[in-house]
C-alpha cells in the first residue's frame, strides 16, 4: 500500500488572502514591490524547472554536483531517518539524498504546490515501496507544523532560495529553523555564492529569454486571481546586480505610463513610463556571513562544501 499522505495547513483562502494583501501593500508602496512566492502557479513552476536547464542558469547544476559527492557524507554524519525538505518543488535533486541515507524512514516534502507535491510524492512512491512519504502543504514562512516522525531528522532547504528572503525574515526563518530542530537533527542549506556580475546577471537574463517569461508570470497570475488587466506586452523583464547588498533584483520595468486595474482591490495602479516593480531579491553569500547568520539564528555551521568552480554552497548546521 503506498503510505503517501498530504496534508493542507495552508487553506485555499489563506492563499488568495495572503496574495490580495501582497498586491495591494506592494503595488501602493514606492518602490512598488510584489514578493517571489507568487510566481510559482503551474505555469511558473514549469518556467522554472526550464530555468534549472538552462546554460545560464548555473545554480542548479552546481548544487547537484556537490549532493552527488558529498550525498554519503551528509548520511554519515546525520544518520538521519527522516528528510524535511523546504519548497521541494519537483523533488529532482532530492534523489541523491534519498538514495545515500540508508536508514531513512519518511521524507516530509514541505511546498505551497499541491500539484507538484502530489506528482512528486507519487513518483517516489513507485520507485522506492518501503518509504513513507507525508507531504506538507504549507508556507514555510508562517508557522511549520511538523508530523511526528523518528529521528534524527535532517532538514533541507536547497536551491538557493533563502537568497530570495529579505534579510530580516531571513534571520526570522533560521530562527524557526533552530526551534523546529532537536538535538542531533541537523540542517542542509543550499546557497548560491557571491562571483562576477556578467555571470549572475547572465544567470538572470538569459538569451532565450525564460526568465523574462517567468518574471511576467507573476502578472498573469495577478491577472487570473485577481481580475487584472495587466498587459505582459508593456513591461520588459530587468536583472541587476546590486553589489552593494550582494543580491541580484528582478524587476519589470513599465514600457509606457499607464493604469492598471485591479478590481478585485477595487484598485488602480499608475505606473510612470520606465517606473520598476522589484519581483525578487536572490541574495548571493559568502561562508563568513552565513556562519554569522547561523550563529545568529543558535545554529553552528559544521560542514562547508562547494562546487569544484566555487559557485555554489551546501552547508550543514546543527543547533548550538
Ligand atoms: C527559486 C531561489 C532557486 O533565486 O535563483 C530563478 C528563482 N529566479 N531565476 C533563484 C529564480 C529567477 C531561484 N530560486
Amino acid at each position: 500500500m503506498s503510505p503517501l499522505a498530504v496534508t493542507r495547513t495552508l487553506p485555499l483562502d489563506a492563499t488568495t488572502a495572503a496574495l490580495r494583501a501582497d498586491v495591494a501593500n506592494g503595488l501602493t508602496g514606492t518602490p512598488k514591490t510584489l514578493p517571489p512566492k507568487w510566481f510559482y502557479d503551474a505555469r511558473g513552476s514549469g518556467l522554472f524547472e526550464d530555468i534549472t536547464a538552462l546554460p545560464e542558469y548555473y545554480p542548479t547544476r552546481a548544487e547537484r554536483e556537490i549532493l552527488i559527492a558529498r550525498a554519503g557524507r551528509i548520511a554519515t554524519l546525520t544518520g538521519a531517518r527522516t528528510l524535511i525538505e523546504l519548497g521541494s518543488g519537483s523533488s529532482e535533486k532530492t534523489r541523491f539524498l534519498l538514495d545515500a541515507l540508508t536508514g531513512l524512514h519518511t521524507y516530509v516534502p514541505v511546498d505551497v504546490s499541491e500539484s507538484a507535491l502530489a506528482a512528486a510524492g507519487e513518483a517516489l512512491l513507485a520507485e522506492r515501496p518501503g518509504l513513507t512519504v507525508h507531504g506538507l502543504v504549507a508556507d514555510f514562512q508562517h508557522g511549520l507544523e511538523l508530523p511526528g516522525t523518528p529521528g534524527p531528522r535532517l532538514l533541507a532547504f536547497l536551491g538557493g532560495t533563502i537568497g530570495n528572503l529579505l534579510p530580516a525574515e531571513r534571520s526570522g526563518f533560521l530562527r524557526t529553523v533552530r526551534d523546529l530542530l532537536a538535538p542531533g537533527d541537523a540542517l542542509l542549506l543550499g546557497t548560491d555564492l557571491v562571483k562576477d556580475a556578467a555571470t549572475l546577471v547572465a544567470a538572470y537574463d538569459d538569451a532565450r529569454g525564460v526568465t523574462a517569461e517567468f518574471n511576467k508570470n507573476v502578472l498573469a497570475v495577478i491577472n487570473r486571481e485577481l481580475a487584472a488587466d495587466f498587459d505582459l506586452a508593456q513591461f520588459a523583464h530587468r536583472a541587476v546586480w546590486d553589489s552593494e547588498r550582494e543580491w541580484i533584483e528582478m524587476r519589470l520595468r513599465s514600457l509606457k505610463e499607464q493604469t492598471v486595474k485591479i478590481p478585485a482591490l477595487d484598485l488602480a495602479v499608475h505606473f510612470d513610463a520606465g517606473e520598476e516593480v522589484r519581483t525578487e531579491v536572490s541574495a548571493k553569500f559568502r561562508e563568513a556571513g552565513v556562519r554569522t547568520e547561523l550563529d545568529a539564528a543558535g545554529l553552528e555551521l559544521r560542514e562547508w562544501w562547494t562546487d569544484d568552480a566555487g559557485r555554489f554552497a551546501l552547508s550543514l548546521a546543527v543547533r548550538r
